[in-house]
């Protein structure tokens, strides 16, 4: 066979393993089959007894729709705008770690689905390219950098300089991760904080990772990639994930200070993540955020906080119109999606469905989930009788217990 037609093989296998996945619960399914175990529960897992995690996924299913008949409404409206930036439909990429390490595509692939989707990705300061190379690589469009708390301000001024210089538009500041979560799967597995890829743990690890022979070559292919290309450590040299996370550990909490420190110096719109009070939310406003993303980081922070769509509304009315509010965590279906903008969501941002989507197809696998998304939400609204996302409200959902 020769190699265009070997090619050809594999782009149809993978088209076809694409056509198979109906919806995020198929990706997961498959994700978990590409992934080694310890990378799969990286992504997958919350903190402690997941109770979140749950309780984000619950809180969707306890909302119902109050949908209207006998409407025609042929064509449905699912665009809209994010901080005046038109998007094709409210669904944006959530910044998420690790990405390289699930499939090379990674960070790449992730901002170039979203930008083939007409929405913004978020690209993580956790990134496994730089921030530059995402910009100079991914076509032309919105796209907004998500920035921790670092200790060295200089390191937190160079990011921010560097994401002004690359053209993001907006700054998205993570209030959550004062420490990390206690994610005990990552522990057990050795992930975090102390996994490194070297000569003894990779023939520790080799009866593993043969398991996973596809993600493996690819792995290997890519260069065993664990640092981090925005984060250079003290010394200079690219710091790995586990020494980043150490080192955000060691760091004070992210503060309200710190918004107006970067509200000052980054010339656009500055986004507060991880917002679950409406004293918070007025807080991050008063910072000089115009919009907050309401956050429990996939569950994966402090176990025991609040679903997201719960505590949406009294969000929403805390920092009145003027202000937009995003959510994450818990979105698995385009009725989430839907759900979210009755409770007076702007837009809400997916990390899992696109880490599944990802691992199983690289930025092909992330754009299969924007669509089914999309396709999620359209069909649903054909069967609710709303003709525009933007009509959504209150009226459109009630509590079903
Ligand atoms: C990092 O923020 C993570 O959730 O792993």
């Amino acid at each position: 066979v020769s190699a265009p037609s070997l090619d050809l093989l594999r782009t149809r296998a993978l088209a076809r393993r694409l056509e198979a996945v109906l919806n995020v619960s198929d990706a997961r399914a498959a994700a978990r089959r590409t992934l080694p175990k310890a990378l799969f529960e990286y992504v997958d897992g919350g903190a402690e007894d997941e109770l979140t995690l749950a309780r984000n996924e619950r809180a969707f299913h306890d909302l119902t729709f109050r949908p209207r008949m006998g409407l025609i409404n042929a064509e449905p409206k699912l665009g809209t705008t994010v901080l005046g930036t038109p998007v094709s439909m409210p669904v944006l990429t959530a910044p998420c770690g690790g990405m390289r390490l699930v499939h090379p595509d990674g960070d790449m692939g992730v901002a170039r689905a979203a930008a083939a989707a007409g929405t913004i990705p978020v690209v993580p300061a956790a990134a496994g390219v730089s921030l530059e190379e995402v910009a100079a690589r991914v076509p032309a469009g919105p796209r907004w950098f998500q920035l921790y708390r670092f200790h060295d301000p200089k390191l937190m001024a160079g990011l921010v300089e560097r994401a002004q210089a690359a053209g993001y538009q907006a700054m998205v500041m993570t209030m959550d991760t004062v420490v990390p979560g206690n994610r005990e799967q990552d522990r057990r597995n050795g992930f975090s904080y102390n996994m490194r890829i070297n000569a003894r743990s990779a023939v520790r690890q080799a009866p593993r990772l043969a398991r996973h022979p596809a993600w493996l070559s690819r792995f290997v292919r890519d260069g065993m990639p664990f640092e981090l290309a925005n984060i250079a450590g003290p010394d200079g040299q690219r710091m790995a994930l586990p020494a980043m996370s150490r080192m955000a550990a060691d760091s004070q909490s992210p503060t309200w200070d710190d918004v107006e420190w970067v509200r000052d110096r980054f010339h656009g719109p500055v986004v507060v993540k991880g917002i679950l009070t409406a004293d918070d939310a007025r807080r991050a406003v008063n910072a000089g955020a115009v919009a907050v993303i309401v956050s429990n980081h996939g569950g994966r922070q402090l176990d025991g906080a609040p679903a997201t769509i719960d505590v949406l509304p009294e969000i929403v009315a805390a920092v009145g119109p003027d202000v937009a509010v995003l959510l994450d965590s818990g979105v698995r279906r385009g009725n989430d999606v839907l759900k979210a903008l009755a409770q007076g969501a702007r837009a809400v941002l997916i990390g899992r469905a696109a880490a599944w989507g990802l691992a199983i197809g690289g930025q092909a696998g992330v754009e299969r989930m924007l669509d089914i998304m999309r396709a999620q939400i359209l069909r649903s609204m054909r069967l609710m009788g709303l003709t525009d996302v933007c009509e959504l409200n209150a009226a459109w959902v009630e509590r079903s217990r």
